[in-house]
C-alpha cells in the first residue's frame, strides 16, 4: 500500500500554458469539489471569487499581484482569491475557531479534483492583501486569505518537493 497516486502525483507548478484556457463546467466542477470539504459543525465558511483570464475580474486580482507572483499567476487560465468567514457579523465575535482550517480543507479538495482533471493548482500568498481587500470589499465577517492559480501546468518535471519523513512527524514537539 503506498500514497494515492493523485496525492503523490500533485504539484504546484509556478509555470502554466498561458493558451490553455478552463471551461464553465470545469470551474463548477472545481468549486463542487470544494463544497465537499469536511467543516466544523458543517459551517462551511468559505468563499472562492473566481477570475478567468479572459474575464474583466481577472484585471481586478492581476493588479494587486505582487511582484514575485506576477511573474508566472497571470498565465494561469483561472485564479482564484479565497476567503474566510472568521467573525459573526457586525461584532468581534469569532464565528468559528477553526474558519481558516476549514477553508484550507476546502482548497485542498479544490487542489486534488483540479490535478484529477489533469490541471494543476499553485496556492500563494504573494498579494497585497491590503489593496485586494479594498478592491473586492468581502462582506462582514469575511477575511481574503490566500490566492490559487489554476491551469494546466508548463512544467512536465515537478520541481523537487522535500518532505519531513514520518519519523519526524511522529518526533515530539511535546512532552
Ligand atoms: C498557504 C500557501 C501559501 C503559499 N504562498 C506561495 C507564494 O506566495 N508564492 C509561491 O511561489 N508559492 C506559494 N505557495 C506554494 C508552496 O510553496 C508549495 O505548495 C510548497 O513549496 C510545496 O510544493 P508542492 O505544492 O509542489 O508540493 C504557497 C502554498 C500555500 C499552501
Amino acid at each position: 500500500m503506498s500514497v494515492h497516486p493523485l496525492l503523490a502525483g500533485r504539484f504546484s507548478p509556478l509555470w502554466f500554458d498561458p493558451t490553455w484556457s478552463v471551461s464553465d463546467d470545469d470551474v463548477e466542477v472545481l468549486l463542487d469539489a470544494a463544497r465537499w470539504a469536511p467543516s466544523a459543525g458543517n459551517s462551511q465558511p468559505w468563499a472562492y471569487f473566481v477570475a478567468r483570464r479572459d474575464e474583466a475580474e481577472h484585471k481586478r486580482v492581476v493588479r494587486h499581484l505582487a511582484r514575485s507572483s506576477a511573474r508566472w499567476a497571470p498565465s494561469a487560465s483561472l485564479l482564484v482569491v479565497t476567503m474566510a468567514h472568521r467573525y459573526v457579523e457586525d461584532t468581534d465575535w469569532v464565528y468559528s475557531d477553526f474558519a481558516d482550517y476549514d477553508l484550507g480543507q476546502s482548497v485542498a479538495h479544490l487542489t486534488l479534483q483540479a490535478h484529477a482533471m489533469d490541471l494543476a493548482c499553485r496556492q500563494f500568498r504573494a498579494f497585497d492583501l491590503d489593496a485586494l481587500t479594498d478592491e473586492l470589499s468581502p462582506g462582514a465577517g469575511w477575511h481574503i486569505v490566500s490566492m490559487i492559480a489554476v491551469g494546466r501546468a508548463a512544467e512536465t518535471q515537478p520541481p523537487s518537493r522535500e518532505r519531513r519523513t514520518t519519523t519526524d512527524l511522529r518526533t515530539a514537539p511535546w512532552t
